[in-house]
């Protein structure tokens, strides 16, 4: 009855927003920024004990039922078909920055579901782990696409649809060459709903404008698979571009994204945009080995709380 596991953090290449919208979008793991779950005995009696010394919290589950981890537990020891609460302790850590747009949520809820269906010997397919952690998503987010859930359970770079009714189209997604994003976090953190509230609100209020720019983001997100399947870094820097066009008009970028998506062009990156909600969080940058060294420098220089570098490799 020990366990330790992980999932990884993740950024949206492109298709935010619009991706709640029924849009499809391009998601990939960060394998090297983790969250991490442990399960232990716990002393008898106590029932479940959480200590998540990341997120400056310990708590019983029997405190404060109404948590959305506890919840999540509860859920979790449900589906395993565990019916007596059981004495154990539950260990929580993340590199992951918190409200930046990298999911951390939706990572410590993955490594949580699959630390206790470990520790108790049982097994959850990846698609009964990312549903049970979609559900809890709901409690952050009111109205998640699936999309972290999904990217983080699965580890692999996605296309990803969503569906109101028929299950969602989750695919692999081809990629012919590998490419480098350097990732600025303008330190501002916010919560994915707030934005996401505020793009339902205008919605709502111009069903016709929105649903055109989800329109044109849809467009953009399915050059940017083609020029994946192309391995052409070129194009998909200037996709991401416009993306952020459009993003800035939907009405989620912010002036310190903007200050650094500017920065990281000006130093010779192919294309930047924000990733994520929005308002704050990070930004992405394509770079290519001459310009990650500028454009990871430049960042920092525009005032980037923390930058960090990922390459997606090829896949088949
Ligand atoms: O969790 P974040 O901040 O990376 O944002 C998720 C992306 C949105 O499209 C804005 C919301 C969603 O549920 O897909």
């Amino acid at each position: 009855m020990q366990s330790h596991t992980s999932a990884p953090g993740k950024i949206i290449l492109c298709g935010e927003h619009a991706v709640v919208y029924g849009r499809p979008a391009i998601a990939l793991p960060l394998s090297k920024i983790r969250a991490r779950a442990s399960v232990a005995p716990g002393a008898a009696g106590i029932g479940i004990r959480f200590d998540a010394p990341n997120l400056g919290r310990r708590w019983l589950l029997a405190a404060a039922p109404g948590d959305p981890l506890s919840e999540l537990t509860l859920a979790t020891l449900k589906q395993l078909g565990i019916t007596r609460i059981p004495d154990i302790q539950i260990t929580i850590t993340s590199d992951i920055p918190i409200a930046s747009g990298m999911g951390s949520g939706a990572a410590i809820a993955t490594a949580l579901v699959r630390a206790l269906a470990t520790a108790f010997g049982r097994n959850l397919s990846t698609a009964e782990i990312s549903a049970l952690v979609y559900t809890s998503e709901q409690r952050y987010h009111g109205t998640p696409s699936g999309i972290d859930n999904t990217v983080i359970a699965y580890e692999q770079a996605i296309w990803f649809q969503r569906h109101s009714e028929s299950p969602h189209l989750i695919e692999p997604l081809p990629i012919a060459a590998p490419f480098t994003l350097v990732i600025g976090d303008t330190g501002v953190r916010s919560a994915t709903r707030l934005p996401v509230g505020e793009v339902r609100r205008r919605w709502q209020e111009d069903p016709a404008r929105y649903e055109a720019l989800f329109d044109l983001v849809a467009d953009v997100v399915h050059q940017a698979r083609h020029a994946l399947a192309r391995g052409d870094v070129a194009t998909l820097g200037a996709l991401l571009d416009r993306n952020q066009e459009a993003l800035e008009q939907i009405g989620v970028s912010s002036p310190e994204l903007e200050r650094l998506i500017t920065a990281a062009r000006r130093a010779g990156a192919a294309g930047a945009k924000l990733s994520g909600g929005g308002w704050g969080g990070v930004m992405i940058a394509l770079v290519d080995p001459e310009t990650v060294v500028s454009v990871r420098e430049a960042l920092l220089a525009a005032g980037a709380a923390r930058v960090l570098e990922t390459t997606v490799s090829a896949s088949a």
